[in-house]
């Protein structure tokens, strides 16, 4: 069943969905079904399993939950990670067609995106998704037919909000593809294809699956025919995902409203607290009043979401902080229960756009008491080092 024959909140559906049939001593949850191939007799009716890489009975019940939440029509695609689900989506821009993307996505969408349009013969142009104008004129200067308008938002990392329904409806208007990558705000927060979205992208090794434990991914779609490209995409090129992280993704997911709950609040408390530390020259967090992206979020997400930025003076009082923390654990990726830092000029490929002192924080759920004690004795410590 997907959420368009459900009446149930988000809150529900991420308990309720991808459960097996009830009866009388059936299980709770889905079995862990380990099979690479499944048995058909037929010449031309297999029944829906015939060979591992095509799809497996420990995908469904995850690939029907995702699709419950975003309000697809159609099945959920699960992928061996997020970047394997870009990749396929990537594959949707034609020869000689060209990719308009935010000059902010993460980082590993743009590296993916530069090297595919080399390879496949399209253009790549980036675009600062926040100024809807500028986006505009990009849209109007390609050919609609071999056109992908990309959308992240917020971004990653620097947490700018696009005027989401502006810019699907100009794509849509112009019949230009729209893919999102709806990772940092999840389904709980914006469901992009009820705007008008083609296609959207999950890193489900984030906030879905919540445990920095598996690495996966998800493509969503409710049109038939991108749905069998990317599913084609999958089936031949193998990004596939194993059915154990699957199932540890649905178990994670159960939790995904309460752990969103309680990050966000975290994240609320400590944006505000950074935004009058004498330490920090910027904070970034679309629910605090002042950020640029505030009016826009309040607008069109259910939610702020859990990601925070700052900026420190300089790129070693940064790393002071990175080091010199307990509560948080210096690491990429984002969207587990524990709290994340990361400077992430340290990667040699983030924009130069992105501050050398400016430090992305991924809030989990632990008291947010410990969680700002910790943080503000590592920002004085590096300001007096
Ligand atoms: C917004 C966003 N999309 C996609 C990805 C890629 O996902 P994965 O690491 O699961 O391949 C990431 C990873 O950090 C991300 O932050």
């Amino acid at each position: 069943m997907t959420s368009r024959e459900s009446s149930h909140a988000p809150e529900t559906v991420v308990v309720e969905a991808g459960r097996p049939q009830r009866s009388n001593g059936s299980s709770v949850n889905p079995p862990i079904e380990l099979s690479s191939t499944f048995v058909g007799s037929g010449e031309t009716d297999h029944g829906d399993y015939v060979y591992g890489r095509f799809s497996t009975p420990g995908w469904t019940p995850f690939e029907e939950a995702l699709a419950e939440l975003e309000h697809a029509a159609l099945p959920g695609l699960v992928f061996g990670s997020g970047l394997a689900a870009i990749a396929a989506a990537l594959s949707l821009v034609p020869r000689g067609g060209t990719l308009i993307m935010p000059r902010h996505s993460y980082q590993g969408s743009l590296e993916a995106a530069g090297e595919v349009a080399q390879r496949s013969g399209f253009r790549l142009a980036t675009v600062d998704i926040v100024d809807t104008a500028v986006v505009v004129d990009a849209l109007d200067d390609v050919e609609a037919v071999s056109a992908v308008l990309w959308i992240e938002s917020p971004t990653n990392p620097m947490l700018e909000v696009a005027d989401v329904p502006a810019l699907i409806s100009a794509a849509r208007d112009r019949g230009i593809l729209t893919v999102f990558d709806n990772t940092f705000a999840t389904p709980l927060l914006q469901t992009p294809l009820d705007l008008g979205a083609d296609v959207v992208v999950h890193s489900v090794t984030k906030y879905l699956a919540g445990h920095s434990d598996v690495v996966l991914g998800a493509a969503l779609t409710n049109n038939e025919e991108l749905h069998k490209r990317l599913h084609d995409e999958r089936s031949l090129r193998g990004a596939i995902a194993g059915p154990f992280e699957v199932w540890l993704a649905l178990r994670g997911l159960r939790t995904l409203s309460v752990r969103m709950e309680r990050a966000q609040a975290n994240a609320a408390l400590i944006a505000e607290r950074l935004s009058s530390h004498p330490n920090v020259t910027e904070t970034r967090y679309p629910g605090l009043s002042e950020d640029p992206g505030h009016e826009r979020a309040a607008a069109q997400m259910s939610g702020f979401g859990a990601m925070v930025a700052f900026c420190v003076e300089t790129a070693q009082q940064a790393t002071a902080v990175a080091e010199a923390v307990r509560v948080w654990t210096p690491a990429t990726s984002l969207g587990g229960v524990e709290s994340l830092i990361e400077r992430r000029r340290r990667n040699a490929s983030e924009a130069e756009s992105v501050p050398d002192g400016f430090l992305r924080l991924s809030v989990g759920i632990e008291h947010a008491d410990d969680l700002w004690n910790d943080l503000d004795a590592a920002i004085r410590a590096a300001h007096s080092a």
